[in-house]
């Protein structure tokens, strides 16, 4: 399988990776694949409704890593709003293509990032649209 650059970079040399202190007011998301068992955590610091930071944590697959990696670069500086745009297609844009075969890699980091979405605007009584509640792995289509 071959990865471009920009993917390896972001596999090797991944970008805000890790978590924010505990008992900060931030928003998390967790999200896994069952077929692959990959598992992918995304955390947000929030001011206004700004994303002024994100990270995040992934026990995957290089694309795992490679899309979570650019997904919390490009939430940051976005409000709630913009970063709910961001979809599976532009994460693999943002890397310039990843292989087909990696193509549920990205759609795991939109989840992930939805899924803290969820998670802080449930904490804050907020409505941030095209945001729904995470998918529930017993749920998902296989
Ligand atoms: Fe499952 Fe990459 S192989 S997220």
């Amino acid at each position: 399988m071959e990865y471009n650059d920009k993917v390896m970079d972001h596999f090797m040399n991944p970008r805000n990776v890790g978590d924010f202190p505990e008992g900060e007011d931030i928003g998390t998301g967790t999200v896994g694949n069952e077929r692959c068992g990959d598992i992918m955590r995304v955390f947000l610091r929030v001011e206004g409704d700004v994303i002024v930071d994100a990270k995040f944590k992934t026990f995957g697959c290089g694309a795992a890593v490679a899309t979570s990696s650019i997904a919390t670069e490009m939430v940051i500086g976005k409000t709630l709003q913009e970063a709910a745009q961001i979809t599976n297609k532009a994460v693999t844009e943002a890397l310039e293509g990843l292989p087909a075969a990696k193509a549920h890699c990205s759609v795991l980091a939109e989840e992930a990032l939805h899924a803290a979405l969820w998670n802080y605007a449930q904490k804050h009584g907020l409505v941030i649209d095209g945001v729904k509640p995470p998918i529930d792995e017993s749920e998902r289509a296989h």
